[in-house]
């Protein structure tokens, strides 16, 4: 029998919380923004364009929107100085590149590690002002990559595995002052990122196979560890990896 997907109705309460959410135009960044939103947040999402209006989704309107290329350390500093207050900072925003033009190793990297870093420097002084009952928090959406060697992606898979050691940096170093940082770890989920991959139907069904819930995930399942994360309910989390999988990692290759 196959579960159902989250509700998105758990009693989180992120009422007059400012989320920032890296990458909610799309995939698992769009979910989050939603659930935060739904949950009563104020969310800030980035996007690569220069409008919310370039995108054809129109459930972007609800969300306050700021340009960011990871790739520019002027943008992010630009994007930092923008953000007057913060209670939740998700980094989600990141990817393997174009599929006819992916990352080099070298962007890879910038994208997937050092902008995380830099938007973690930037934000930090906002969110320790942050007077959040359940305390200011960051999560990093990390990946099944961080695990795994990635022969595809070499720039990538170093990069996300780096993200868990800094959120446990993060955590260690800022957890006294009552700041949170955790990591997610997506399995295989059917975003514009993956979509040559769940696209190939060998691919598609491989991963059913090696999944003992025999299927892909979805954005929203992402979204809900995310939520937990940062919410009261995960107020003695910290420093964790939660990998979002349907176990794939557990079993054999
Ligand atoms: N899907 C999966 O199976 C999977 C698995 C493990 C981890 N992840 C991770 O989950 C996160 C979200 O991925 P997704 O699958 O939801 O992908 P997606 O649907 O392609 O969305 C990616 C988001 O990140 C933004 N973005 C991409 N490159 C950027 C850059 N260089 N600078 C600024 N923003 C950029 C995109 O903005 P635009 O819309 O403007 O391009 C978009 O908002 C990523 O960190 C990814 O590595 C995904």
């Amino acid at each position: 029998m196959a579960n159902s997907l989250p509700t998105g109705r758990a009693a989180y309460d992120f009422n007059g919380l400012k989320v920032l959410v890296t990458g909610g135009t799309a995939g698992i960044g769009l979910a989050t923004a939603q659930y935060f939103a739904d949950a009563g947040a104020t969310v800030t999402i980035t996007g690569t364009r220069e409008a919310p209006q370039q995108y054809s989704d129109e459930d972007l309107g609800r969300f306050d929107y700021r340009q960011l290329s990871l790739l520019s350390r002027d943008s992010i500093d630009a994007l930092c100085a923008s953000v007057d207050a913060l209670d939740v900072l998700v980094n989600n925003a990141g990817g393997t590149g174009g599929a006819q033009t992916p990352y080099a190793f070298e962007e890879s990297v910038q994208v997937n590690l050092n902008a995380v870093w830099q938007l973690c420097q930037g934000l930090l002084p906002r969110l320790h002002e942050a007077s959040a009952p359940c305390g200011a928090s960051i999560v990093n959406v990390a990946s099944e990559m961080s695990l795994y060697a990635s022969p595809w992606f070499p720039g990538y898979g170093a990069a996300k595995a780096a993200v868990v050691q800094l959120t446990k940096t993060l955590a260690a170093q800022h957890g006294a002052a009552g700041l949170r940082c955790n990591a997610v770890l997506p399995g295989s989920i059917p975003t514009r990122m993956t979509r040559s991959f769940a696209d190939d139907e060998a691919i598609h069904d491989a991963v059913c196979q090696r999944t003992p819930q025999q299927r892909w995930g979805d954005p929203a399942e992402i979204a809900s560890a995310v939520l937990f994360l940062a919410s009261a309910e995960a107020s003695f989390v910290n420093g964790h990896t939660l990998v979002v999988d349907g176990g794939y990692s557990i079993t054999d290759a």
